[in-house]
């Protein structure tokens, strides 16, 4: 049994938060934040919406684009680091009530940005041992909750929304997914992180930008040289390369070490900022909805963030064309 990756949906929130925004609340310019980051708006979530609504929104596409109901899912699995609630009950847990399952196997993962492959990996061993047939995978972000607006450093990067996927078990060799390889390293756990609460101390995410943007270059490439080695795949086998998208000057230092061509590259951060573990699905979503995705596409993800975590995945698109599915 193989693991196909069936559908690919999206929700962003209304509300869209230009630089001004910024500029008119901290020492900061349009000028510094387009020319560092690369990011001109971000879309943040009003008060009553939370991380679940935005995963639901995201799910009713996916599963309604993968041609089922929400009576074939057997396991949901969210990643994300701004949860509805802290430690339980799981946003999985509230998105498969919101969505009405029953009975359902539900989790949360928390691997920061690199959530999505995290989960894709997870999937794809429960299909592969047989255990489930199609597993509901999200990434969902409120960062806007967990942002501190004081902190000009890291304030202007984050921006919230959710992507959601229908990964289920196939016969069909050519829809499975390829490869996906997933790491760690705590000991560089200080680089990015929200403080700990148990001791009392704000929410917050307080990130190392600058060491962070060094370490992220290096692992993102030589991740990706690793998966494309071990798999016997150069450029040329690649039709789009979606890495998480954080700050247009690392996707663009990444994709020139790579050498990926314009056309290959998925790019969004300058319109929804860095979205954590939802960036990859909501660009993954973009391409699709654009008609850029298609059937038996070969994709590259490749992820990076805290804990530090990263990740890579190769796989072959097994979901209907945008056209085929409206
Ligand atoms: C955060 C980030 C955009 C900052 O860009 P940078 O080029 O590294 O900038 P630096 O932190 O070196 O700061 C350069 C200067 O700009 C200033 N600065 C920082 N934020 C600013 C802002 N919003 N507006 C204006 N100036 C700012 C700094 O104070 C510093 O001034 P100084 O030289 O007088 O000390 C960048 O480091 C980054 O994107 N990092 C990684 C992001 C990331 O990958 N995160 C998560 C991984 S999932």
């Amino acid at each position: 049994m193989y693991a196909a990756i069936k559908s690919i949906g999206s929700y962003v929130p209304n509300e869209k938060r230009n630089n001004q925004w910024f500029v008119d609340r901290m020492d900061t310019s349009d000028d510094w934040i387009t020319k560092r980051t690369g990011i001109s708006t971000r879309r943040i979530a009003n008060k009553d919406e939370q991380t679940s609504d935005m995963g639901v929104q995201a799910s009713k596409i996916a599963i309604q684009r993968a041609g089922l109901t929400i009576d074939d899912i057997d396991l949901i699995i969210c990643a994300t680091i701004s949860p509805d609630y802290y430690c339980m009950p799981s946003t999985a847990c509230i998105i498969g009530q919101k969505l009405g399952t029953k009975d359902v196997m539900a989790m949360d993962i928390s691997a920061a940005c690199t959530g999505f492959v995290y989960a894709l990996s997870i999937a794809k061993a429960f299909i592969e041992s047989n255990m489930k047939k199609n597993i509901l995978i999200i990434g969902a972000e409120k960062l806007s909750s967990i942002v501190d607006y004081t902190d000009r450093t890291t304030c202007m990067l984050f921006g919230d929304g959710a992507g959601a996927s229908i990964i289920s078990a196939t016969n069909d060799k050519n829809e499975a997914i390829i490869d996906i390889q997933c790491s760690s390293d705590g000991n560089l756990k200080d680089l990015l992180l929200t403080p700990n609460i148990l001791n009392g101390e704000k929410q917050f995410i307080q990130m190392k930008g600058n060491e962070t943007f060094k370490i992220a270059v290096k692992t993102l490439v030589r991740d990706v040289q690793d998966i494309m080695k071990k798999n016997s795949m150069k450029n040329t086998d690649i039709d789009l390369f979606i890495p998480h998208q954080a700050n247009y000057r690392i996707l663009k230092v990444v994709g020139d070490a790579l050498k990926f061509e314009e056309k290959q590259k998925i790019i969004t951060v300058q319109k929804y900022g860095n979205t954590s573990s939802a960036s990859i699905p909501m660009a993954m979503n973009d391409a699709y909805e654009n008609n850029k995705l298609k059937y038996g596409d070969t994709i590259l993800l490749d992820a990076f963030g805290g804990g530090l975590t990263w990740g890579s995945a190769i796989f072959r698109f097994a979901g209907k064309n945008i056209n085929d599915n409206k």
